[in-house]
Order: C-alpha cells, then structure tokens, then sequence
C-alpha cells in the first residue's frame, strides 16, 4: 500500500517541493490549507488532480495551525505515515511586527500538531521544520552541538519548536526529528525574502518595469542553498532507523551583496557599488548591448540603493553550516552551487515576465538531473 504523508505548509516553497518529491515516490499526501478570500494554491495547483477521479493521490484539507481540535481531527482521520511539519509564520523581519502571532503559529503550531499525535494516538513520524536562524550570534561554522542563541522572535519561537519536538520524542517516545535547515531558495521562494526579492527586481530592471531594488543589511552573510534538494533531506531524515536531529546547509556562505552582484551580472548588468553604509549604491557600470537598446538603461544609473526600513531590530550576521553528519549519515551532499542557485533563479524571473534568459539555469537542472522538479521549477 502507498505511504501517506500529511504537511503542514503544502502552500509555501518547501511544502510544494515536498509534494512533488513524495508523489513521484507514490505516496499519498494530504496537506493542510488555510481558507483564504483569494485562492492561495498556486505553488501546487499544477499537481491537483479532481480528488473524484479513480487515482488522485493529492488531497488538501482546511485549517490552521491555531486550531487545535481540526489538527487532531485531521491527524486522527487520515493517519499519515509521516507528517511534515512546515507550516510556519516564516519571514524573519516580520515576526519583529508580530511576535505574538509567530509565537502562536510557529512554537505553538507545533505543541498543537505533537498533541494531536499524542491524544489520536497513531503511529507516525514527525519532521519538524527548525532553522539555522536559531544559531542567531552563534559564530560560524554552526552544527547540530552549536548552541542556540536566537535573535528573533521567529528564531525564538523556532527554538521553543525544536525543544517541543525533542520533549516529545523522549517523553512519548514520538519518532519525532529536527531538520536544521539553513536558507534555500529556488524560484518559488516568496517574494520578500532577499534571494527573490533581487532576482524579481534583476529581471524587472531589465524589462523596465522597475527603476531600482531597495535592500536593507548587504553584509550579512548566509549559506544559500537550492530547495528541492532540501525537501529530499526532509524525507531522508524520516527514514532513518532511528530519530534525530540534523544540520543540513552548502558549507558555503556569501553576503547579501555578493548575491545581488552576481544576479545582476548574469543578467546582463555589472554593478559597481559607491558610497557605504545607507548611503551605498549600485549603479551600473556596463550593460551587455541588447540591453542598452531594449529600455534606455545607462552606465552610471542607480540600480540599488539602502532603505534602513528593512534593517532589522537585531540581526544574524554569519551563517554558515557544518553538515557533516547529514552527509555522513543520510548519505546527502548538495549539487547545486551558490552561483548555479542564482543562475537558476535568474532565469526563472526573466522567464515570468516573458524576456528571454540566457538559460544556463535550465542547463544546470538538467545536468545534476534534478528530473522530479525539472519541468516545473517556477509556478505563474
Ligand atoms: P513559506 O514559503 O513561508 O511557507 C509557509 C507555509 O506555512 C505556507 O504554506 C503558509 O500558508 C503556511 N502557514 C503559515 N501560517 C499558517 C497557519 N497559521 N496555519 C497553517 N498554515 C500556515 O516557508 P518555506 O520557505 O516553505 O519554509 C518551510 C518551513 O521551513 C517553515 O517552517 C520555515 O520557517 C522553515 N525553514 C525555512 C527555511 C528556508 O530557507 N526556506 C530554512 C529553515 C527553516 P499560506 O500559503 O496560506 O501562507
Ligand atoms: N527579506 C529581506 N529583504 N532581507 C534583506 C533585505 C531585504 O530587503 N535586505 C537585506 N536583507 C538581509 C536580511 O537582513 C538577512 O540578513 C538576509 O538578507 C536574509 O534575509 P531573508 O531572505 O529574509 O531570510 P532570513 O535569513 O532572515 O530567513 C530565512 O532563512 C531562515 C533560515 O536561516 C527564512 O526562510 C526563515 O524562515 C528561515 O528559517
């Protein structure tokens, strides 16, 4: 009989990944969606098949992390194999504009899906999504012995997780995990976060939808990753013997600035930056030909500039990952390389506005045969 999996978060980056990751192993997979005035499906409606036909192995069900008692209905009544809790308020800056909500829905979401386990007492596996953000101020390299020291409400929120999930395992004996997971992107990544945030702006520049990409901190430092090939950890640390905790990252970190100067460059601008701190600008200094003659950019013109709006209260400097045990123990090592993830998602923003890219992304995914996501790495 096929696996049945439930996630939480089936609507956001990893959650439609993860989806198409388990289809394309043959399970079953329910996921939890959130009522909303407007469909908010669209990372996964090209895997939605009429549940009424014979066959459908996709089945979406409402409600929300804060509701306790549907958790348990849903859980009690499907009975999944495994759960994949990703499901989260996820977006760093935000959690400081609302941190009794992301405490709500990012630690408590969590203790409301292990009780539902607990009091439905089904057998399953948990996955619990934690985050290279609760390293916070930790120094570089982080593994699964560095010690946390958030600094966010969402990290915070994201720690009380983490210990919620372990208490759980040695409590109830629960096969509960941790997957550590530093930053990964992919062209489905949402567009406030910094990675598409200037892969979007690169691409509109170029179509002249857009004069210039406002950014907060271009010094901090991340270890960017490629989503799909995250998701796949995601699954391979629920089918270890035994249940634990992982660190999962490139073992690569770049600063926000190396991120957006390397987008620019492959789609067709070269940046040079003057000035420092908010008053730091990237104005171009040469454009590829086609460029010049499709909208009237200019060598000289200001492309980036620094609006202290999107500094946060308190930051993470430096994250970079020390994944040894993952690749030690579930056999797992990443393909693509930070300059491949860029290419990748540079390609995939000129695509969605209908500009031709140069197209080495789509090479680079076909080449490291990432074939389940292949022929749908973005979502209109
Ligand atoms: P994402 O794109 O922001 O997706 C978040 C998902 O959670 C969406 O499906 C969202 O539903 C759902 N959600 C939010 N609030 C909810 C609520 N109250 N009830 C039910 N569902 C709710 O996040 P992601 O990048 O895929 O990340 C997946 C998980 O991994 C998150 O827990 C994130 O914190 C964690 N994580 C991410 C990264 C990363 O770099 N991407 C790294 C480490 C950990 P809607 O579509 O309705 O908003
Ligand atoms: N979002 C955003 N927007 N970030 C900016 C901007 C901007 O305009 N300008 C600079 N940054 C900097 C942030 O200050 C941060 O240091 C870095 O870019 C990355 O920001 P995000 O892309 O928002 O990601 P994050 O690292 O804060 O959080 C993401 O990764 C975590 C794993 O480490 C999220 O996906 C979290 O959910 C995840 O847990």
């Amino acid at each position: 009989m096929n696996k049945k999996a439930l996630i939480t978060g089936i609507t956001g980056q990893d959650g439609s990944y993860l989806t198409e990751f388990l289809l394309s192993k043959g399970y079953e997979v329910h996921g939890l969606i959130r009522r909303a005035s407007t469909f908010n499906t669209k990372r996964i409606n090209h895997l939605y098949v009429d549940p009424h036909i014979s066959g459908a192995r996709l089945f979406l069900h409402y409600g929300d992390l804060t509701d306790a008692g549907q958790l348990t209905n849903i859980v009690y009544n499907i009975k999944p194999d495994e759960i994949y809790h990703l499901g989260a308020q996820s977006h760093v800056k935000v959690s400081f504009e609302m941190p009794e909500y992301t405490g709500d829905v990012t630690a408590l979401g969590t203790t409301r899906l292990l009780e539902a386990i607990r009091r439905s007492g089904i057998h399953t596996k948990f996955y619990q999504a934690s985050s290279s953000e609760m390293f916070g101020s930790s120094p570089p390299p982080q593994n699964e012995k560095t010690q946390f020291h958030p600094c966010s409400p969402y990290a915070v929120a994201k720690v009380y997780a983490y210990w919620i999930a372990v208490n759980y395992r040695e409590g109830y004996n629960i096969f509960a995990c941790n997957g550590i997971l530093f930053n990964h992107e992919s062209p489905r990544r949402g567009e406030t976060f910094v990675t598409r945030k200037i892969t979007r702006a690169a691409a509109n520049i170029i179509a002249g939808n857009q004069k210039i990409l406002y950014l907060g901190n271009l010094d901090a430092r991340r270890d960017w990753g490629f989503a799909p090939e995250y998701v796949e950890c995601q699954w391979l640390i629920l089918q270890q013997d035994e249940p634990g905790d992982y660190v999962i990252g490139t073992g690569e970190s770049h600063t926000v600035r190396e991120f957006v100067e390397l987008a620019f460059a492959y789609a067709g601008i070269e940046l040079e930056w003057q000035g420092s701190g908010i008053n730091e600008k990237g104005v171009i200094r040469s454009l590829n030909n086609t460029l010049t003659s499709v909208n009237g950019l200019q060598p000289g013109d200001v492309v980036v500039e620094v609006d202290p709006k999107y500094f946060r209260p308190a930051e993470v400097d430096f994250l970079l990952s020390d994944a040894s045990k993952a690749m030690e123990k579930l056999n797992w090592s990443p393909k693509v390389t930070f300059i491949e993830l860029v290419k990748i998602m540079v390609d995939a923003d000129l695509e969605l506005i209908d500009v031709q890219p140069p197209g080495e992304g789509r090479q680079i995914l076909i080449d490291k045969e990432i074939q389940w996501t292949t022929s749908r790495i973005t979502v209109k």
